[in-house]
């Protein structure tokens, strides 16, 4: 791998533990402004000290992320769909690699609507991507889309859309998390991070989640909602980070989620 590759992709896995707690921002791009990121500056400042990457469109990252802030960027790059239109699948690229590499992006990200009617425009549109970043050595991360579109998802479709992610080339794939999550790793053939999904009930439940995701061989999470819209979104992520780098069980980390619960964040961080 060459030392720019290599470089960007250490700057979103922890060489130390070789996993990732990144932490996702980009749902505007199609749900506009949902519950915990309405005013995007202040749910995120308290969070970045915690997260290894954050994910994001270039607009949010422009108005709502001071530029000194030391975290590496996986910049969102599809779009051009909204949850009130025809269709979430049909998205295009939205945000150019020259851009993102302006941005001093570690890696760029798109979506993939595998079994959708835009199967093919977006999975050759990952192609492209890959060949168009890879120019540069810019790794690319693709998402493997669920939703409305798509209804249930289970490993056996979650398995397929990310090994196909990989065979065109995707340096690492997110995905959601279902049982058998140890098959869509094993066949993935590069890392694998997953997706948080709507809010659950509990943040044990969605410290459980992560706990599931790296036990079956996830190389970290990329959780959103499940961080933002919980009771205290600093804690949370502090808990789901010692799970994804220090090898925390769920009542460790649900203990120390407890501790922090609360606090003010330190200043400075
Ligand atoms: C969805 O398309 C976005 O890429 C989100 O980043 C992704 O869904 C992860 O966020 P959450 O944990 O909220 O599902």
């Amino acid at each position: 791998m060459s030392w720019g590759r290599s470089n960007r992709l250490s700057r979103i896995f922890d060489p130390a533990s070789g996993r990732t707690n990144m932490l996702a921002v980009d749902h505007g791009y199609f749900l506009g402004p949902i519950s915990g990121m309405r005013s995007p500056r202040s749910a995120i400042t308290p969070l970045l000290p915690y997260a290894d990457a954050l994910m994001a469109t270039r607009g949010l990252l422009r108005s709502s992320v001071d530029p000194a802030l030391p975290r590496s960027i996986v910049l969102r790059v599809s779009g051009g769909t909204s949850i009130v239109g025809p269709s979430l699948s049909d998205e295009t690229i939205i945000t150019t690699v020259e851009d993102a590499l302006r941005l001093n992006a570690a890696a760029v990200a798109m979506s993939v609507f595998v079994g959708t009617e835009h199967e093919r425009q977006t999975l050759g549109g990952l192609a492209a991507l890959v060949d168009e970043a890879g120019r540069y050595d810019l790794p690319v991360l693709a998402v493997t889309a669920v939703g409305k579109e798509l209804g249930a998802y289970d490993a056996r479709y979650l398995g397929l859309a990310t090994r196909i992610c990989a065979e065109l080339g995707a340096d690492m794939v997110k995905t959601y998390h279902a049982d058998g999550f140890e098959a869509v790793v094993e066949a993935a053939m590069v890392p694998v991070v997953v997706a948080g999904g709507k809010r659950l009930d509990s943040v044990r439940d969605a410290l459980a989640l992560a706990c599931d995701a790296v036990t079956a061989g996830a190389a970290g999470i990329d959780f959103g909602r499940n961080v933002w819209q919980s009771a205290d979104p600093a804690a949370t992520i502090q808990a789901l980070r010692a799970v994804v780098h220090d090898g925390h069980g769920v009542d460790d980390a649900l203990g120390l989620y407890e501790r922090l619960a609360g606090q003010p964040v330190p200043a400075g961080r």
